[in-house]
């Protein structure tokens, strides 16, 4: 045997009976992390801001269990290297690795196609996520100015709340950096769809993978319009019901707040629905035809700048935005509602940029 292999084989060892320290990119597990990227299945790169987070966490696990996924980055200000090491024993195909803190962001993000954002602080009972404001739309904000700066070409999934504001954020940093692609910034309402499939089909007495809502305006109290007058397959519900479904749909992330009492918000089921959209947009990306899903875009389905509304995902992102179909009246006082609040939550957004 030659030398350096020989070498190479007592590195590798040593690595195993003295695990790396935090330096996640220096210590010599860098060169196991090599060579396992050899063998790694072809697909997309995809990096998660917040991965060590209470959403964060099941949200790489299941990444990490998407066969569309080559490369899995995990970035955050903590705890990552805990989360990657776990993370990187599963024998799925997709190679993970770890960024720890601002200094290796820039790192986490280059060469990436799909940037999946849950980073931020979440609600507590008696908070709205409007009060979430200040603290979450610095976090996006930097996070963002890494993505112009690094990867001005991925598709952006922004979780941290308030969504109604920090996608107008956003939208204003890669603006300000000019690298902003109204298609390619998406907020993920998904988890109202999801509640809205799982609460009507409750309703309905159906599974609820038969059944498909569709949620527009924004993601927060009154922002959240469930049109259930448009629920495949087609049914139709009484004027108690759709007060109730209405209610519990808007409400679904408080029942989640009170119930943990004080130990954050919805995580788990949030991580389902983010890798529900995220690998919506993967799809998308590889050319799949006929992938649409309800997002918070960039948008002219109102007169609002962004809205939440059905988009087509394709090679470009939300390649096009669905208007409302027909509402009934029930809804429409709802969207007047809908409108007025979202209409400040994204004046709040442009002002934190533009002040
Ligand atoms: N869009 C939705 O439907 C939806 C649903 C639920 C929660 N949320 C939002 O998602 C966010 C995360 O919620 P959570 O329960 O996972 O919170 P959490 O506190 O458990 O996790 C947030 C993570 O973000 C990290 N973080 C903080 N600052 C960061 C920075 N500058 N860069 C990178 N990472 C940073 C923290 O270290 C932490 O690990 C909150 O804003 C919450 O309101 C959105």
């Amino acid at each position: 045997m030659q030398s350096g292999e020989a070498n190479q084989r007592i590195a590798r060892i040593s690595a195993h009976l003295h695990p790396s320290n935090h330096q996640m990119e220096e210590s010599s597990i860098l060169k196991r992390a090599e060579c396992r990227a050899k063998g790694g299945a072809p697909g997309f790169k995809v990096a998660i801001l917040g991965a060590a987070g209470g959403i964060g966490q099941p949200l790489s696990l299941l990444m990490k269990m998407n066969p569309l996924v080559s490369v899995l980055h995990l970035y955050d200000v903590v705890n990552t290297p805990g989360v990657t090491a776990d993370i990187s024993h599963m024998d799925t195909g997709a190679v993970v690795k770890g960024f720890l803190g601002q200094q290796q962001l820039e790192n986490a993000l280059t060469g990436m196609d799909l940037i999946i954002i849950p980073a931020g602080v979440p609600r507590k009972p008696g908070m709205t996520r409007d009060d979430l404001f200040k603290i979450n739309a610095g976090i996006v904000k930097i996070l963002c100015e890494g993505i112009a700066k690094c990867c001005p070409n991925a598709i952006v999934n922004l979780i941290s709340n308030p969504v109604n504001s920090t996608v107008p954020i956003a939208a204003e940093v890669f603006k300000k950096a000019g690298t902003y692609d109204p298609k390619k910034l998406l907020g993920v309402t998904m988890l109202d769809v999801v509640r809205a499939n799982t609460f009507v089909a409750e309703v309905l007495g159906v599974d609820p993978r038969e059944v498909d809502v569709p949620v527009v305006g924004g993601h927060s109290g009154v922002t959240i319009l469930p049109l259930l007058s448009q629920v495949k397959p087609p049914c139709s519900f009484t004027a108690e019901e759709t007060e109730y479904l209405t209610r519990r749909i808007q409400d679904g992330g408080t029942e989640v707040v009170q119930a943990k009492a004080g130990a954050g918000s919805a995580t788990l089921s949030m991580a389902y629905a983010a890798v529900k959209f995220a690998d919506a947009c993967l799809r998308g990306l590889k050319g799949g035809a006929g992938i649409v899903e309800c997002a918070f875009v960039s948008s002219q389905v109102t007169e609002l700048p962004f809205f939440a509304s059905k988009v087509r995902l394709g090679r470009a992102g939300a390649e096009e935005i669905y208007q409302l179909g027909p509402l009934n009246e029930y809804e429409r006082v709802g969207l007047e509602k809908a409108k007025k609040e979202l209409a400040e939550s994204i004046q709040k957004g442009i002002s934190f940029i533009r002040k």
